[in-house]
């Protein structure tokens, strides 16, 4: 429903197809919109929270719960340079701060549209910190990556990939959808990411 609206169309008339893994070729990457160049979205969800950002072009968003984190297994998918940032932190800090690396993280390879099949260690993303939202931008190969304000107990992260001939600001919507109620907002940003 919300890709018709945006579209301009029926929910019935929105063809779904997935990209090719940027891996493998395989038929696996990232779900798209059929025909269409000009929407791409991501979607994410756990338990009763649902987003889906939507972009003019490559978005990944990830959502997780600080109650399904689990520390030990996590730690082994940041990177060395993530893993020394965390610890140097305050202990009663690195919870919030893994969930933040991972979403960030989990948001960038579902952009690409590997998944998990990226080997996670491998990837930085830096531990980003949420203060106003978009202050934490980072460019990574293009792509800018951020934490969003997320409900409690949760965090959200989005990974974009500006088109290269962008003059504007470009922007993101996401839908925030939890329980019955749906929550929109725009990210904007500040200038397009540097390569
Ligand atoms: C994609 C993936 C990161 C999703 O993580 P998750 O925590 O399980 O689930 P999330 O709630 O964050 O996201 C689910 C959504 O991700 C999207 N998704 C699935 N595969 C994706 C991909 N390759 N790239 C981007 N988004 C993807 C889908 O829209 C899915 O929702 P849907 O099934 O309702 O359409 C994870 O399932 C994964 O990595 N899968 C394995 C991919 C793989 O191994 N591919 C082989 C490559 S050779």
């Amino acid at each position: 429903m919300i890709l018709g609206s945006s579209l301009g169309i029926a929910p019935s008339a929105v063809g779904l197809d997935r990209a090719p893994c940027p891996l493998c070729q395989g038929p696996h990457g990232r779900p798209v919109v059929r025909r269409s160049e000009r929407l791409h979205f991501s979607l994410a969800y756990v338990q009763n929270v649902s987003l889906i950002a939507l972009c003019r072009s490559p978005v990944g968003i990830d959502i997780e719960s600080a109650d399904r984190l689990q520390p030990q297994a996590l730690l082994q998918r940041l990177h060395p340079a993530e893993v020394t940032a965390l610890m140097a932190l305050p202990y009663r800090q690195r919870k919030d701060a893994m969930l933040r690396c991972w979403t960030r993280k989990q948001a960038y390879v579902k952009g690409l549209g590997t998944g998990l099949a990226m080997p996670m260690s491998h990837v930085y993303v830096g531990l980003g910190f949420t203060s106003g939202g978009l202050d934490d931008l980072t460019a990574r190969n293009g792509w800018a990556l951020t934490s969003l304000t997320a409900p409690h107990g949760y965090a959200i992260g989005i990974a974009l990939l500006p088109p290269p001939a962008t003059r504007g600001r470009p922007t993101a919507r996401i839908h925030t959808l939890r329980q019955s109620t749906e929550v929109t907002r725009t990210l904007q940003l500040a200038s397009p990411a540097a390569g």
